[in-house]
């Protein structure tokens, strides 16, 4: 059976539209993981129903979003390649199925984490999730200019600045949680919310 040429589009298409849905998916997530380690410095009454709603959140993120737009990216991509097999045998194309598939295995690593949290074994911090939500934004940028550049993958100026970015986003916010937790703790804005 010979696709038209139409169907390349459409499957691209729904690909892109997929590839948009997992990673909105993916960002939000892991911040709800964040908030969620977070809700357990609270007094106990506030703490459970925090906790339990964070869980629900998480619950139906994953099942209403995050994978069904993997789904949709995969099965779209499998469509693009049986409709143009000759990918394959690029080399652009072997690159970024590495890195989709690192994207599939913390996925994975995700829902694992979603278990924890809700059996309360998650021995992951605030901080480090920060860190962790970072590795999503840097398998974006990757895959994105491998998909844009393809075999002609840029390694001058532009791309060490694209690099710069997504770190200096990452310690960005990793100081502001630092500069909004002190601020939290400083004694002169109790005493000054009080007044
Ligand atoms: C299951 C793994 C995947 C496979 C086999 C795959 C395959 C493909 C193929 C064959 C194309 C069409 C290329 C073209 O017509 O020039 C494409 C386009 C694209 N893919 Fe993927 N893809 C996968 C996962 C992803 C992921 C995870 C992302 C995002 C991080 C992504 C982002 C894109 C984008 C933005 C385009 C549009 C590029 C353009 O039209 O220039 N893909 N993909």
């Amino acid at each position: 059976m010979t696709l038209s040429p139409e169907a390349y589009l459409w499957f691209k298409t729904l690909h892109i539209v997929g590839v948009v849905v997992w990673f909105a998916g993916l960002f939000y997530l892991v911040r709800l993981f964040i908030y969620h380690v977070e809700a357990a410095e609270l007094d106990p009454p506030i703490k459970e129903a925090f906790e339990e709603q964070y869980m629900l959140m998480e619950r139906r993120l994953v099942n209403i979003i995050t994978t069904p737009g993997m789904v949709l990216a995969v099965s779209m991509a499998v469509g693009l390649l049986i409709t143009q097999p000759s990918w394959l045998y690029q080399s652009w194309m072997q690159a970024k199925l590495v890195f989709v598939a690192g994207l599939l295995v913390y996925h994975a690593f995700c829902y694992r984490l979603m278990g924890q949290l809700a059996r309360g074994e998650c021995r992951w911090s605030g901080r480090q999730l920060r860190a962790l939500n970072e590795l999503p934004t840097l398998i974006l940028v990757i895959v994105v200019m491998l998909v844009v550049f393809k075999n002609q993958f840029p390694t001058g100026a532009a791309t060490w600045l694209m690099v710069g970015l997504v770190l200096f986003m990452a310690a960005s916010i990793q100081f502001y949680a630092r500069w909004r937790r002190l601020q939290q703790q400083s004694p002169e804005k109790n005493s000054s919310s009080d007044e």
